[in-house]
C-alpha cells in the first residue's frame, strides 16, 4: 500500500493562558485508501492534531510529510493551494458562510479550484448535497439550516473537489442514527471504491469501530495505532 501521510515526532505547545504541551512527540503513517478514526477523550489533543495535518495549524515541531513531500516549512500561498486541491476539511463547528446558501457554500471550493465552469460546478455540488439527503434544502442560506443539516452542507463541501485526504472533526456529531450511517456508508465507500483517505475524529465507538483503524490518544499521545 502506498503511504499518503506520514507525521515524525509533532510536538505542539500552547502559550496561552500559560505554556500547555497538547501534543507529543507524535509519529505514525496512514496509506492511501485508509479509513482512520481518531479516538479519545474530549481535551486530548485530537481537533489540534488534525488542524496540524490538514496544515492549517503551521506553529509545530517536528514533520509532515504528504505523498512523500516534506509539507512542514511550505509558504501560506503554498498550503493555501495545496489544501485547496488536495485536502476536504470538515471542521468540528462547521464554518458555512451564513449569508450564502447551501449550494453556494458547497460550490466555493470548486469555484476556487477553477477546474470546471459553474454550470458544471453547481450540478457537482447539488449531487454532493443529494448524496448527504440535503438537495431540498440547497437553496437555503446555510444560517437557517438545523446543526445537523449545517453539517451534512459541510460534508458536501469537503467532498466536492474529490480531495484525496479528507479529515473531518466529529462529521456526525449533530447527527441522527440514519443520517450517521449515511455519512458512514460514503465514507466507506469513497475509501474502498475511490482510494480517497479518510481521517475521522469521532467519539462513535461503532462509527471508530468499523472503520478500517483507529488511532487512540491520551493526553496528547499515540496510545493505540
Ligand atoms: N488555541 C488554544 N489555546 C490554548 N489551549 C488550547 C487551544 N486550543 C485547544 N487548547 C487546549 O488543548 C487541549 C486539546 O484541545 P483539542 O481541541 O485538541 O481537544 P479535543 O481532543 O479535540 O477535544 P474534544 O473532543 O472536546 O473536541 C485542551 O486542553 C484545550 O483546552
Ligand atoms: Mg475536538
Amino acid at each position: 500500500m502506498k503511504e499518503i501521510l506520514r507525521i515524525e515526532k509533532l510536538n505542539k505547545i500552547f502559550h496561552e493562558p500559560e505554556d500547555f504541551q497538547v501534543l507529543k512527540d507524535i509519529s505514525f503513517s496512514i496509506n492511501k485508501g485508509e479509513f482512520v478514526t481518531i479516538t479519545g477523550k474530549s481535551g486530548c489533543g485530537k481537533s489540534t492534531l488534525l488542524y496540524l495535518l490538514s496544515t492549517l495549524d503551521t506553529e509545530y515541531d517536528g514533520k509532515i510529510f504528504i505523498n512523500d513531500t516534506l509539507i512542514t516549512g511550505s509558504s501560506q500561498n503554498e498550503l493555501a493551494r495545496f489544501r485547496n486541491k488536495s485536502i476536504g476539511f470538515v471542521f468540528q463547528f462547521h464554518f458555512l458562510l451564513p449569508e450564502f446558501t447551501a449550494l453556494q457554500n458547497v460550490m466555493i471550493p470548486a469555484l476556487r479550484l477553477g477546474k470546471y465552469n459553474e454550470k458544471e460546478i453547481k450540478d457537482r455540488a447539488y449531487e454532493k448535497l443529494k448524496q448527504m439527503g440535503m438537495e431540498t434544502f440547497a437553496e437555503k442560506l446555510s444560517s437557517k439550516l438545523s446543526g445537523g443539516q449545517q453539517q451534512r452542507v459541510a460534508i458536501a463541501r469537503a467532498l466536492i473537489n474529490e480531495p484525496a485526504l479528507i479529515m473531518a472533526d466529529e462529521p456526525t456529531g449533530n447527527l441522527d442514527t440514519a443520517n450517521t450511517q449515511n455519512v458512514f456508508d460514503i465514507f466507506k465507500e469513497l475509501t474502498s471504491v475511490n482510494g480517497q483517505t479518510i481521517i475521522a475524529v469521532s467519539h462513535d465507538e461503532d462509527f471508530a469501530r468499523n472503520s478500517g483503524r483507529i488511532i487512540h490518544m491520551v493526553d496528547g499521545q499515540i496510545e493505540t495505532n
